[in-house]
């Protein structure tokens, strides 16, 4: 059966069909910045049973929705479910971002490590989505997501976030056997819950690589994007009698966006170190593009925010092919009015790229 969408700008766009006016919608979207997750997110315990929760996590990815004009919804989560599903032991300490208690530091606790029975141990995420399809009742199209292997395993690694990956980085250069088994299992890992989030109902997905601009080329191309190589090629790609589009997300890997055009997506994610008029001119006809407002932008006045807009749209130039969205997640200190300044923006100066 296949599900009306009212609103099928996003699809279009990563289809590079025509579209009335540039589609857009924003990594991070729903989150600490906008006054009413606050007061959900003080309810709900921690952020893990916020994301465990079926009606909460439903209305806090509503919650942008009901502010903005976005064209697409995307679920309320977080990549570390799979690394918690492997039994890591994920908390969050306030103001201090993600930790694991036991994180994967030997080739010993790389081989005791498995692939996680999404069925048993994401079925919240999966519970997530049907209940957010249902209630969006085709305002707009679900986007799912995951993070790369390599993103997952830096945290996975370094047991939080880390400035200098150092620890990640020694088990990659030093023991590559250990780094490239430990890839392949999140590899399958991230295969499995994509699609498993596909088959709820997720219409696109989105894998967000955070960390391969860490990486030197060679680097990159063999421990980053050979795996998301690997999961593209192993995804459902239409579902309910319509394609299901893969946007590629690596932050500062503009230099690699040919090769990362060739892993197979729909769509390469940009920030906004990378020029889209570049972008384009390289790998334009094989794949949609979607960015990249550097997030900070929002902190300016709604003229300066005016400004940036305007030449992000005339940097990707006329037609179709074009999802605008921020080069990385909002900031929590983004006042809400200067989202509604990007919005109004946006909807005044894009239609005019798509006239013929
Ligand atoms: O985009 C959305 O609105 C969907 C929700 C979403 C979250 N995390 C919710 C969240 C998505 C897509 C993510 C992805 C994610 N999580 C990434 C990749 C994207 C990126 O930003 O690079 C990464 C690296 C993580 C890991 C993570 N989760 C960190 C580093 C943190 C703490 C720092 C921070 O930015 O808050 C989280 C926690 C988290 N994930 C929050 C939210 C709304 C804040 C937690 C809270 O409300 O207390």
């Amino acid at each position: 059966m296949i599900m009306e969408l009212n609103n099928d700008r996003f699809l279009r766009a990563l289809a590079r069909q025509p579209v009335d006016r540039t589609p857009v919608w924003m990594m991070r979207q729903a989150g600490r910045y906008l006054p009413e997750y606050r007061q959900l997110r003080g309810q709900a315990g921690s952020f893990m049973d916020l994301c465990r929760n079926t009606e909460l996590a439903c209305e806090v990815t509503l919650q942008p929705l009901e502010r903005y004009p976005l064209d697409a919804a995307i679920l309320f989560s977080d990549i570390l479910t799979i690394p918690d599903a492997m039994g890591l032991g994920l908390y969050f300490e306030t103001g201090e971002g993600p930790k694991f208690r036991k994180p994967v530091r030997t080739t010993e606790a790389v081989a005791a490590l498995k692939v996680p029975d999404t069925e048993r141990d994401l079925d919240y995420v999966m519970n997530a989505v049907r209940t957010i399809r249902s209630e969006l009742n085709g305002r707009v199209p679900l986007i799912g997501f995951s993070g790369s292997p390599w993103t997952l395993a830096t945290y996975m690694v370094e047991g939080a976030s880390s400035k200098d990956f150092r620890h990640v980085k020694t088990m990659l250069y030093d023991t590559p056997d250990a780094m490239h088994h430990l890839l392949d299992l999140l590899a399958q890992a991230v295969t499995d819950y994509l699609n498993a989030q596909i088959r709820a109902g997720a219409q696109a997905v989105q894998i967000f690589d955070t960390w391969g601009g860490t990486l030197s080329t060679p680097a990159y191309l063999e421990f980053s994007l050979r795996y998301m190589e690997q999961i593209v090629a192993g995804l459902i790609r239409e579902h309910d009698g319509r394609r299901v589009p893969v946007i590629l997300f690596t932050k500062n890997g503009g230099q690699w966006v040919e090769h990362i055009a060739s892993a197979g997506p729909d769509a390469v994610g940009l920030d906004w170190t990378t020029e889209l008029s570049q972008a384009r001119a390289l790998v334009g006809h094989r794949v949609a593009l979607q960015g990249n407002l550097d997030p900070n932008v929002l902190f300016a006045k709604p003229s300066a925010i005016r400004a940036e807009v305007a030449r992000i749209l005339d940097s990707y130039g006329e037609g179709p092919g074009h999802i605008f969205n921020l080069g990385h997640g909002i900031s929590q200190f983004t006042d809400p009015e200067r989202v509604t300044a990007f919005m109004e923006a946006l909807h005044e100066l894009s239609p005019a790229y798509h006239r013929r």
